[in-house]
């Protein structure tokens, strides 16, 4: 196993409702780092652009709009097997078939309302940590 980055994104749902800092923690207690952290507020232009490869999923309009409804905290997670482990402490889309103990578990509202993003592989999570910060803002 390799160290690896992978990019997180803390949902407008979750930051509404305060969770940030639990699901942190959640990332944080299976060994994974965070390296980097911001509070933004995205466009929906922004938001489109991120989720481009959705574009023409029948969701793509509501998920556009949803990201651009509220504060996001996006970070980057460093640590080993980072990209799958993220996914794993994540849960499944659809917080009804996510396992006990996973974030979308415990936090989800919706399978669109479902708290966080995490990258799928190794490409995508190079060109998402880019989209959302340079490489000074990467402090270890
Ligand atoms: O986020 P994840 O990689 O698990 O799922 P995805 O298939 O890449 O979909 C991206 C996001 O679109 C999801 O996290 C949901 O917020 C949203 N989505 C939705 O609203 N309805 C679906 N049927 C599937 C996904
Ligand atoms: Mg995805």
């Amino acid at each position: 196993m390799a160290v690896e980055r992978t990019l997180s994104i803390i949902k407008p749902d979750a930051t509404k409702r305060n969770l940030t800092g639990a699901i942190a923690k959640k990332f944080e207690d299976a060994g994974l780092r965070i390296v980097a952290a911001k509070r933004i507020q995205l466009t929906p232009e922004q938001a489109g652009k991120f989720y481009e490869v959705h574009k023409d999923r029948p969701f793509f309009g509501e998920l556009r709009d949803f990201m651009a409804s509220g504060p996001v905290v996006v970070q980057v997670l460093e640590g080993e097997n980072a990209i799958a482990k993220n996914r794993e402490v994540m849960g499944a889309t659809n917080p009804k078939d996510a396992a006990e103990g996973t974030i979308r578990k415990e936090f989800a509202q919706s399978v669109g309302e479902n708290s966080v993003h995490g990258s799928d592989a190794a490409e995508t999570a190079k060109e998402e940590i880019a989209f959302f910060f340079s490489g000074l803002e990467l402090v270890g």
